[in-house]
């Protein structure tokens, strides 16, 4: 009787650890990286447990049916096509992704055309090959550069103050939409980003950047998922206990009650997350270098108003087409409206042939996620007038459907991607520090760090985001290939 109840008892102890909910690892956040690192441990045959707050997975990458298909409301293209994760699960899947044309094409708050050519020609200038030392903010490097071209290339222009000014009020609301910064002397000229080769507009179009998602997790076509992952969706994570001792397990609590355990954890949620939670959300508190970088690195809003029409009321060729404010004209827009003047412009989606989607960024951006929808819409419709409109005289009809996206306001991602500020070049080391994982007393990573904002070269893109999903799980392969290795030298 004795010896029974003893072993019912130490089976029950055991069961943790051996039962059937038993994870190896605990993967928080199914955006582009979570889902990489969990689905390549699964597919490695490591039981994955995935705890994504929100009820979609996704994170930053959001396909919405809209108009006559589906629209982006997070990431939009996949950047370059040359050793990109996301452009080979594409083509390995046969999916025929689209090149579109970003030529610009632009317009004035007058109505009319400014000499196109010249737009683009000016447009076209890359300073961003060039890295003064000390690095300098972007804006008053471009500023410097544009003036020595000018003077050199186009003397005449040099009298059109108007024409400069305004110019470089695109440029840098052209810069702010590409960095996810409020201004661009808030970007560093210190540039570590590296691009893939290729065209860096390529469009999932009708399918959606969804699709990448659904390869991953075996779910395209109908495909049956992955044996050993399970997905909790609407499951926030509050608290994640790295243990000492190397015979404790991670805890991860959730704010629904929920705790699981699992040997490892990997953390995916974005920088404004963790800038918001790290307090609370790890014990035992983070070192100092993860904090300092959590402090230090920036992340910025990068916002999309989408407008779906009854059908397509603007010309075929339509590519960029970009808002250039005339000084005059900028002055006499009322206080309550100036973010009007701080709408970039935008593009049709490639999903949707009856739509058009137009950019924000920095504090505009989080205005407009705030403002009232009617307004929003409204004064939109206005602009499109205005600039498009007027010129192509034809009058902009009522918009069919509205959507915006909600990057900044929304407690799961609270911004759209990062960006290296002016303090980048004090810690060249900073997104290696938010990479590092956090030991245990033996030495052993228990809980590894991925997404976006750790990758020092890739940083801001969906690709980049897979590949630390990837980093990551390799990290926990490579760990348990040679833990296996040893228990085999053990055995034998
Ligand atoms: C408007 C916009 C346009 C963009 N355009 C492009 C583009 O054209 N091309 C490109 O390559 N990239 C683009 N990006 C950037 C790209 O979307 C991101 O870099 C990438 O998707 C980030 O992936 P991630 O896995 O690092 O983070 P996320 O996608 O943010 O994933 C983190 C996940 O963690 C979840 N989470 C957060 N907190 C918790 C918690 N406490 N508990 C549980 N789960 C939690 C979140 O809900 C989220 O699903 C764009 C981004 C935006 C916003
Ligand atoms: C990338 O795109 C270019 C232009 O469309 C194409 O010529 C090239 O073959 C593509 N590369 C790969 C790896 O698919
Ligand atoms: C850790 O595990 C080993 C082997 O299973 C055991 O001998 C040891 O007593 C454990 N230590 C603690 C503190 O649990």
């Amino acid at each position: 009787m004795l010896l029974l109840l003893v072993c019912v008892f130490s089976l029950a102890v055991a069961a943790p650890a051996d039962g059937p909910h038993a994870y190896d690892t605990i993967v928080i956040g199914l955006g582009s990286a979570g889902t990489t690192a969990a689905t390549e441990l699964a597919r490695s045959g490591r039981k994955v447990l995935a705890l994504e707050a929100q009820g979609r997975v996704g994170g930053r990458v959001h396909t919405v049916p809209f108009g006559d298909g589906f629209v982006e409301l997070g990431a939009e293209w996949i950047h370059g096509n040359v050793s990109s994760r996301t452009y080979a699960l594409a083509t390995e899947h046969n999916i025929d992704t689209k090149v579109q044309s970003l030529m610009l094409d632009p317009y004035r708050s007058d109505g009319t055309k400014p000499d196109v050519a010249l737009v683009r020609e000016l447009v076209d200038l890359d300073f961003t090959e060039e890295h003064p030392d000390p690095p300098e903010p972007l804006g008053t490097f471009v500023t410097k550069k544009f003036m020595e071209y000018i003077t050199k290339n186009k003397p005449d222009l040099l009298k059109d103050h108007d024409f400069i000014t305004e110019y470089l009020e695109f440029w840098n609301l052209l810069t702010n939409n590409l960095e996810s910064s409020n201004d661009w002397n808030d970007v560093t000229t210190w540039d570590v980003y590296e691009q893939l080769g290729g065209p860096q507009a390529i469009s999932w179009h009708r399918h959606g950047y969804k699709t990448f998602f659904e390869i991953m997790l075996n779910n395209y076509n109908n495909g049956p998922g992955l044996q050993n992952l399970d997905i909790k969706l609407n499951t926030e994570v509050t608290r994640i206990i790295t243990p000492q001792h190397p015979n404790e397990t991670v805890t991860v609590q959730c704010k629904d009650g929920g705790s699981y355990t699992a040997r490892h954890a990997i953390v995916t949620v974005s920088l404004g997350v963790l800038k918001a939670t790290h307090t609370t959300l790890f014990s035992p508190p983070l070192p100092p270098e993860k904090q300092t970088a959590i402090d230090k690195v920036s992340i910025g809003v990068v916002g999309k108003v989408i407008l779906s029409f009854e059908k397509a009321w603007w010309p075929k060729d339509v590519t960029l087409f970009a808002f250039i404010w005339k000084g005059d004209d900028k002055k006499k827009v009322p206080a309550e409206d100036y973010w009007t003047t701080r709408i970039l412009g935008g593009h049709p989606p490639m999903g949707s042939s009856n739509s058009l989607t137009l950019w924000t960024s920095g504090e505009v951006a989080k205005q407009v996620e705030r403002l009232p929808e009617d307004i929003v819409k409204t004064k939109c419709v206005a602009l499109l007038q205005r600039f498009m409109g007027d010129s192509l005289k034809i009058t902009v009809p009522a918009p069919t459907g509205f959507l915006r996206s909600t990057w900044y306001s929304n407690p799961y991602t609270r911004g759209s991607y990062t960006y290296d500020n002016l303090e980048a070049p004090r810690y060249p080391l900073a997104r290696k520090w938010l990479s590092y994982p956090l030991l245990d007393s033996a030495g052993e990573p228990r809980v590894l760090f991925a997404g976006e904002a750790t990758n020092e070269r890739h940083f801001s893109t969906v690709h980049g985001a897979s590949e630390t999903g990837r980093r990551e799980a390799e990290r926990l392969l490579l760990m348990i290939r040679g833990e296996a290795g040893n228990h085999n030298v053990k055995d034998f």
